[in-house]
């Protein structure tokens, strides 16, 4: 991958200063990718829980230069751009509250997009017109045509997007992906994937706090956007959305994008799985799953399982809440298993996982994967060479289908047949009206 020369914005102007006999005559661009700085400039829209943590890898990395922050409540905006001009020591970043703002900015290369899961497509597919490349967070998308939309949006206009799907930056997941590539359990027969049960409180506000006023500060009406308008309650409000449908997907939408993302990167070898993995999905698929009340703050599937039927005769099953299914990807073949999950590589045959990690060092694996440089320089690393990234949106996109194919079918009752190349549910009027939802005016896609 290519690497860019970093030169520092004082050694910039240094260069400049010192470069004219006759008169100073600035480059359009201070930063960005074609400005003598070489620094890609970058714009983070949604400074929260995440958006938080991908602006501080942001600023560690020398490679790109953060110009602009945007976020619908004050006090997270006021924070985070204090935070860059701190970091920077000058005032030079601008914050907006409205990403089309930003996005009009002729100036940045690149946005990193963290705002919660109903408000992943409108600013992606914006940006991806406006010819930013995009970091984007999981699940790629709130509803699975809207994933339809961002993967042609970015196809359409050529643009370098990564997923905050990080597990597939992180060696354990990368062996274990490679164990199953290699065809160390032979042809796969089985995947499990295990996700959270329940609702977990990110924000200590329970669920059962009344509706109120806004925090000051906090655009609501904003904070909504396409998602239906229900009063202000602080329990579906910052981090604890993902716990209601209007704006979220509940625990097997929050995960899907990690361990099922990483389940299809062990079966992306039509060899061993039925990859390649901006393909891997399923079949067929039935689900169940047990909800609170509709009108519950907290109304998100608390238990789930989902049964799927991938090519290459492959059953997999994604669950949360049952205990068989332990947490992260397992692979099953007729020589053994392989699991991993955050912190844990085991397989039914140890010497497997020192064996690949040997192999790989001596560069004798059949299918070596991509060493990531980690996840944020990864992306950076993209936007120069223009080669693809490790999470592509097309990716993401298969990552996510079979979470939102399984809401569907645990709603309807029902199995589900999906036609995995038209993207449409075969035969069943009523699943396929769930692959969307009526977006709140004035938004739409
Ligand atoms: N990759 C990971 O490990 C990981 C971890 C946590 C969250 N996430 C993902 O990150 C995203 C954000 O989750 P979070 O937990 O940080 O949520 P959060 O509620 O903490 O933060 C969301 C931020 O977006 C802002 N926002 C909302 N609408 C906006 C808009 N239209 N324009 C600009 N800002 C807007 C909110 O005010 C808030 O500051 C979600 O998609 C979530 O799934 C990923």
């Amino acid at each position: 991958m290519h690497t860019p020369s970093h030169t520092s914005r004082r050694n910039v102007l240094k260069l400049l200063a010192a470069s004219t006999a006759g008169p100073l005559i600035l480059p359009r661009r201070l930063f960005g990718a074609d400005a003598p700085s070489n620094k890609i400039t970058l714009g983070c829209i949604g400074v929260g829980w995440q958006g938080g943590s991908n602006l501080d890898s942001f600023l560690g990395q020398d490679a790109c230069r953060v110009v602009a922050i945007c976020d619908v409540d004050e006090n997270h905006l006021k924070e985070a751009v204090n935070k860059v001009n701190g970091r920077y020591k000058d005032p030079d970043c601008k914050g907006y509250k409205d990403y089309r703002e930003l996005l009009a900015r002729k100036d940045i290369d690149a946005v990193c997009i963290c705002t919660p899961d109903h408000w992943h497509s409108i600013p992606a597919i914006a940006a991806a017109n406006a010819g930013k490349d995009i970091f984007c967070e999981k699940p790629l998308s709130h509803t699975l045509n809207e994933g339809i939309a961002m993967v042609e949006a970015v196809q359409k206009n050529k643009r370098i997007w990564q997923t905050g799907s990080w597990q597939r930056s992180q060696a354990t997941f990368r062996w274990a992906a490679e164990l199953v590539q290699n065809g160390y359990l032979g042809k796969v027969t089985r995947v499990e994937v295990g996700l959270p049960a329940g609702h977990s409180d990110f924000e200590g506000t329970g669920k059962d706090k009344p509706n109120g006023p806004a925090p000051a500060g906090v655009d609501y009406e904003f904070w909504t956007g396409p998602a239906q308008m229900m009063p202000f309650n602080p329990c579906r409000f910052h981090k604890n959305w993902r716990w209601n449908y209007n704006t979220g997907g509940g625990q097997l939408m929050d995960w899907i994008g990690h361990h099922c993302d990483i389940a299809h990167w062990g079966l992306a070898n039509p060899k061993f799985g039925c990859g390649p993995d901006d393909a891997v999905g399923p079949l067929e698929l039935s689900a169940t799953a047990e909800f609170p009340n509709k009108e519950d703050v907290w109304n998100t599937a608390t238990k789930y399982r989902i049964e799927a039927k991938y090519p290459n005769d492959i059953e997999v099953v994604i669950a949360g809440g049952y205990g068989e299914i332990q947490g992260g990807a397992k692979w099953i073949g007729p020589n053994g298993w392989v699991r991993v999950d955050r912190g844990r590589l085991e397989a039914s045959n140890m010497q497997w996982i020192r064996d690949i990690q040997d192999r790989e060092k001596k560069g004798d694996l059949e299918i070596a994967l991509y060493k990531s440089p980690g996840h944020h320089k990864e992306f950076l690393d993209s936007i120069k060479s223009r080669q693809r990234t490790l999470t592509p949106v097309e990716i993401a996109h298969r990552s996510q289908t079979p979470g939102h194919l399984g809401y569907i079918a645990s709603v309807v009752g029902r199995k589900l047949k999906w036609d995995a190349v038209k993207q449409e549910i075969i035969g069943d009027e009523e699943a396929s009206k769930l692959l969307s939802k009526k977006m709140r005016a004035p938004w739409q896609l």
